[in-house]
C-alpha cells in the first residue's frame, strides 16, 4: 500500500529579482521577476517522500538531521497539494515520512530553499496524483521556489487575485533556446552574521521608499525588456539589465532602515572586475548578479568562459594547493594574453577570498525518479544514511 517518490529540483538566478511581498502569508509578490533554471548537474535538492497506512508519525530529515514538522511553511504546502487532490484518493489520509539533501554545501551560503521547496512539492504533487501548474503550491514554501518548477527562462507573475492564485511561474524560453549560455557561481568566502531574505524584504517594504518605486515603475518596463533581450539572445542587453537590476536590488537594500548588507568587498571586487573586462571587450561579455549574500552568479557565453576564468584566477587566486578551485563543467586552464594583461591592469587580491568556483549551465526543471536505488528513505520510511 505504500507509496513512494524521489525528486531532484534545479536552482534558479534571478536576473530580474523578486524582493517584496503584497501579501507575506500567501507569499505574493510586488514584482514580476525573472531567472534562468541552473542545470541540475553539479547543484540540485533531492527529497524522497513516503506515504503509507503503516507510517505512525509524520517524520522530515533535511541534510540528514531530523527537523520539526511544525513548520508553517512547510505545512501550507501540504495543505496546499491535499487541497487540490481528489478527496477520494486513501493516500491524503495517510502519514507522511520526507528526506530530503542538497548535493551542494549549505555553508556555501548558496540559496536552498528554492531547490528544496520546488522539489518537496513536485515530489508530493507525483504522490497524490496532482494535475495542473503547481508553481503557485512551490510558492508557499518559497516564493522563488516557484520558479524552480520550471526549466530554461522562467518568469513568476506576480498576479492580480487576492487569493493568489494567478501569482504563478510562467516558462519564457526552454533551457535549449540559449544553448551557449553558462554560469559561474563564485562562492566568497565570509564570516559576517546572516540575515534571510524573508527578514531582509520585510524590513525593505516596511522602509524603503526606492523600492516602491522599483516595483511599481522599473520592474514593468525592465522586465519586458528582459524578456526581449532573452528571446533575441542579445547578451549586451541581458547582460546590462542583469548587473542593473541586481545593482538597483542591493541599493535598496541599503535604503532600507536600519541597512541590510549582503555584498561585501570581495563581491564589489568581481563586479569590478567584470566592468573592467566588458569596457576592454567594448561590450558586455559577463553579467554579474548578486542575491541576499556575498556570492556572485555569473553569467557569460560559452566562448568567453575559458579566457574570464583566467581573468578571475589573476585577480582572485586559489589558496595554494587548493585542488577542488574549479568544479562542474571541466574547462581548459589559459593564461591572459599579454596584451590584455597590459591594458587590464588587474588588481591580484590575496590567495583564498573565493572558497570556490562552479562552473555549471541552464537546465531543466525537477524530475521524478521511481527507481528504488535512488530513493533516500528505506522499506520502513527511515533514511538510509
Ligand atoms: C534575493 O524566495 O528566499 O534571491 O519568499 O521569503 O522565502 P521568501 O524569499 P526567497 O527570496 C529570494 C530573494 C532573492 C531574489 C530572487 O531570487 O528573485
Amino acid at each position: 500500500m505504500t507509496k513512494i517518490v524521489t525528486c531532484i529540483a534545479p536552482v534558479n538566478i534571478a536576473v530580474i529579482k523578486y524582493w517584496g511581498k503584497q501579501d507575506e502569508e500567501l507569499i505574493i509578490p510586488l514584482n514580476d521577476s525573472l531567472s534562468g533554471t541552473i542545470s541540475t548537474e553539479f547543484m540540485c535538492a533531492k527529497t524522497t517522500i513516503m506515504v503509507s497506512p503503516l507510517l505512525t508519525e509524520n517524520k522530515f530529515w533535511l541534510n540528514g538531521k531530523e527537523q520539526s514538522f511544525d513548520n508553517k511553511r512547510l505545512n501550507n504546502c501540504i495543505q496546499e497539494v491535499r487541497r487540490r487532490a481528489n478527496p477520494e484518493l486513501p493516500q491524503l489520509n495517510w502519514k507522511i515520512s520526507i528526506c530530503s539533501e542538497n548535493n551542494f554545501p549549505t555553508a556555501a551560503g548558496l540559496a536552498s530553499s528554492a531547490a528544496g521547496y520546488a522539489c518537496l512539492v513536485s515530489a508530493f504533487a507525483a504522490l497524490y496524483e496532482i494535475k495542473g501548474d503547481i508553481s503557485s503550491i512551490a510558492r508557499r514554501g518559497s516564493g522563488s521556489a516557484c520558479r524552480s518548477i520550471y526549466g530554461g527562462w522562467v518568469r513568476w507573475c506576480k498576479g492580480v487575485k487576492n487569493d493568489g492564485s494567478d501569482s504563478i511561474a510562467k516558462q519564457i524560453a526552454a533551457a535549449s533556446h540559449w544553448l551557449e549560455m553558462r554560469v559561474l557561481i563564485l562562492v566568497v568566502n565570509d564570516t559576517r552574521k546572516k540575515y534571510s531574505s524573508t527578514d531582509g524584504m520585510q524590513r525593505g517594504v516596511k522602509t524603503s521608499e526606492l523600492l516602491k518605486y522599483r516595483s511599481q515603475t522599473i520592474v514593468p518596463r525592465r522586465i519586458e525588456a528582459m524578456v526581449k533581450a532573452i528571446n533575441e539572445k542579445d547578451f549586451h542587453t541581458f547582460a546590462r539589465l542583469t548587473m542593473e537590476d541586481s545593482n538597483q536590488f542591493h541599493a535598496i537594500c541599503l535604503d532600507t532602515y536600519p541597512p541590510c548588507v549582503y555584498m561585501n568587498d570581495t563581491s564589489h571586487g568581481i563586479a569590478e572586475l567584470v566592468h573592467l573586462y566588458n569596457e576592454y571587450k567594448a561590450s558586455n561579455k559577463v553579467a554579474y548578479t548578486f542575491d541576499a549574500g556575498p556570492n556572485a552568479c555569473l553569467y557569460l557565453l560559452e566562448s568567453e568562459v575559458e579566457e574570464f576564468l583566467a581573468v578571475i584566477n589573476e585577480a582572485f587566486p586559489p589558496r595554494e594547493n587548493q585542488v577542488d578551485y574549479l568544479r562542474g563543467i571541466p574547462v581548459t586552464n589559459r593564461c591572459i594574453p599579454e596584451k590584455m594583461r597590459l591594458s587590464l591592469n588587474i588588481k591580484r587580491h590575496e590567495e583564498g577570498m573565493l572558497k570556490y568556483i562552479i562552473h555549471t549551465k541552464i537546465g531543466d526543471g525537477p524530475q521524478l525518479s521511481h527507481r528504488p536505488e535512488d530513493h533516500l528513505l528505506d522499506e520502513a520510511g527511515l533514511p538510509k544514511r
